[in-house]
């Protein structure tokens, strides 16, 4: 978006304008007030050596690019909330106007980069810490960074801080000063290429949303019941069950995402979920392998339920010829994706799938003090091992929740294995982590993006009736909009989620960092960016600086909606498709779209 001249100019007039807070909030910022410098072309003088050199090159050019060729300017900045122009505030304080300083004779011409580890790599727990700094006439843009990652985020943050001049030139505030770091090492979404394919170009338009929100996971549910869409060298019939053959991703098409994404600061984390949400690609190597693929999934007659949505199938854990399947393609799997952590699902196993496996229902007939939470731990003692055999020593595998909390669970989860928490908001998270077990909080009640958009399911006769359906017992599961998580996450839900309420400090400290799926059963590339952005955004900030004032302990919320409105823009203008969230008219008026005149009523 590129302002007019005069608009620019009636932001350059004020003093605040030009400060332009940057989306996540860096966890310490202090802007003086001599006013802007002119900003020439920006040259990287580097300090850093290692195999990442190449990646922190390539990034200030995008860096640089983005800066030049958007010449952004944000439509409106944080003014004070006591200065705001509307009448209910009498004698409202007025904002001195500090002009922009042509005359100055400072004017920055180079980014300093040092890096002390150009070595590092990018796994769970690197350090991504920097700090920028702009000095008083300084030429030059300061940044110091432990590592090539903790760099890239400078860059994130120095692209929103210099902005058009309105006379064809850039211009930054200064001086300014960012030291920032974040608060949790796992910040995460979740695509799901298997319900809907989702296209190679759409996922990497996701990653340059992640990089500019500093989120740092792509957690990849690459397959689910309805399709298998990745290539096997060894078995190459999976993909029979792929959309389409076009529908699908070579070794190659997997290795692009991770480089892009690697080359952006974001960790690629592969998922094959098992040994529910099972049928697509796996039958295609041997039918027994699966059971109950050609059930009725029935949840008109819950009795008989073979799964929660269709299609059914579940991994056969009985029958011995599965696990042989099941290494090979993480095997092959675990080659592709360089990642420690390695998703192997483990959530939602239906019980009633398994009665048409002859294999459990022999295993149940020899023992018959023998329970659904048995057959969970068979999987557990039998799977863990092959993942960790086929794998390189630092695995660390990671599930949803399920396997220690579900209906159907195992008594005995191993306790290295990260527990992704998605039910029950606080309770689940409190119940985990009082086991001992590390976290990631994706609680669905507050993170789940694909959430209020209905049911997916067909012939529905609750659609056919001549009042409101929500007025519905179950209809709704507890909200409003037919899909069983409804409603829809706005973005201040997911901002103002105080995920480790009530816990103790040993159990915060086992919460890893958090992550929002969008559950693509109504999600393709059509979609697939207003569905993430710019809601991720907020988690990004939540998990990166907290939502809360450091100064004061308050939250920010309300302080927040300028960042996130501007911050929309700046996606759009980066070519990542993020819905409108409010009317333009409140993008332009900061806090005039507010609910409440007090500014202190979110707690
Ligand atoms: C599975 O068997 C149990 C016990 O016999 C029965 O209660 C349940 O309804 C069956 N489920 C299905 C899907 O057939
Ligand atoms: C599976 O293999 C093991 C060892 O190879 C064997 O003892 C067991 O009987 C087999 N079970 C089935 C159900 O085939
Ligand atoms: C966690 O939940 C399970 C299942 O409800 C329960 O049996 C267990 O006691 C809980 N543990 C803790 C520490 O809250
Ligand atoms: C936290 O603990 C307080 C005091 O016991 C309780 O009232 C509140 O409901 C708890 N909050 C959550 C989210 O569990």
């Amino acid at each position: 978006m590129k302002l007019s001249v005069l608009s620019v100019a009636a932001a350059i007039a004020s003093a605040v304008a030009v400060k332009v807070n940057p989306l996540p909030a860096p966890r310490h910022i202090s802007w003086g007030s001599s006013g802007p410098v002119p900003v020439e072309g920006l040259a990287l003088r580097a300090q850093y050596h290692g195999r990442n050199a190449a990646i922190l090159d390539s990034a200030w050019d995008r860096a640089w690019k983005a800066i030049t060729t958007l010449q952004w300017v944000p439509a409106a900045t944080e003014a004070p909330i006591q200065a705001n122009h509307f009448a209910p505030f009498p004698g409202e304080p007025t904002i001195t106007p500090i002009p922009y300083k042509r005359a100055i004779a400072a004017r920055l011409r180079s980014v300093d980069v040092f890096v002390a580890d150009g070595n590092a790599d990018l796994q769970h727990g690197v350090d991504e810490s920097y700090t920028l700094e702009v000095g008083e006439g300084s030429s030059t843009v300061q940044i110091n960074a432990e590592t090539v990652w903790g760099a890239l985020h400078a860059f994130t943050t120095l692209q929103q801080i210099i902005i058009s001049d309105g006379h064809g030139g850039l211009m930054v505030e200064q001086p300014v000063r960012i030291t920032d770091k974040p608060l949790y090492p796992y910040r995460g979404i979740m695509l799901d290429s298997g319900r809907n394919f989702i296209s190679l170009p759409k996922i990497l338009e996701q990653i340059d949303g992640m990089a500019l929100s500093k989120l740092n996971v792509l957690h990849w549910h690459l397959d689910d019941s309805q399709s298998w869409p990745m290539h096997m060298s060894v078995y190459p019939q999976m993909t029979k069950d792929a959309y389409s053959a076009s529908e699908t991703y070579s070794h190659g098409d997997m290795q692009q995402v991770i480089a892009y994404a690697r080359a952006r600061g974001v960790r690629v984390i592969p998922e094959v979920d098992m040994p529910g949400h099972s049928e697509s690609g796996w039958k295609q190597v041997d039918p027994n392998i699966v059971a109950c693929a050609n059930s009725w999934w029935s949840n008109d007659d819950w009795t008989y339920h073979t799964a929660v949505e269709p299609n059914p199938g579940q991994l056969d854990i009985i029958y011995n010829g599965t696990y042989d399947v099941v290494r090979n393609v993480y095997h092959e799997l675990s080659g592709i994706f360089p990642d420690n952590w390695f998703h192997v699902g483990a959530d939602e196993l239906q019980t009633g799938c398994y009665n048409f496996s002859k294999y459990v229902t022999e295993w149940f007939k020899e023992d018959p003090s023998r329970t659904y939470n048995d057959l969970a731990q068979y999987w557990v003692d039998k799977a863990v091992p092959i993942f960790h055999e086929a794998a390189p020593p630092s695995r660390r595998l990671m599930m949803w929740e399920d396997i220690a909390l579900g209906a159907v669970s195992a008594n005995d989860v191993p306790k290295n294995i990260v527990l992704q928490s998605w039910n029950n908001g606080i309770a689940n998270i409190d119940n985990l982590t009082a086991r001992g077990y590390d976290v990631v909080v994706s609680s669905s009640d507050w993170l789940y993006l694909d959430c209020g958009h209905g049911g997916a399911v067909t012939n529905d006769p609750r659609y056919d009736v001549m009042s409101n359906p929500s007025g519905g017992v179950t209809f709704n599961y507890g909200g409003n909009g037919g899909s069983w998580c409804a409603p829809y996450k706005t973005w201040q839900r997911i901002y103002d989620y105080d995920f480790t309420t009530n816990l103790t400090a040993t159990q915060a400290k086992h919460i890893l960092g958090g992550e929002a799926p969008l559950w693509s059963e109504q999600v393709d590339d059509v979609t697939v960016s207003s569905g993430f952005w710019p809601r991720a955004s907020a988690l990004g900030e939540l998990l990166w600086s907290g939502n809360r004032d450091p100064k004061t302990g308050k939250k920010r919320t309300t302080e927040m909606t300028q960042r996130i409105l501007n911050f929309r823009e700046y996606l759009v203008a980066n070519g990542v498709m993020a819905t409108a969230l409010v009317p333009k008219y409140c993008l332009q008026h900061p806090h005039a779209c507010d609910l409440y005149y007090n500014q202190d009523v979110v707690v």
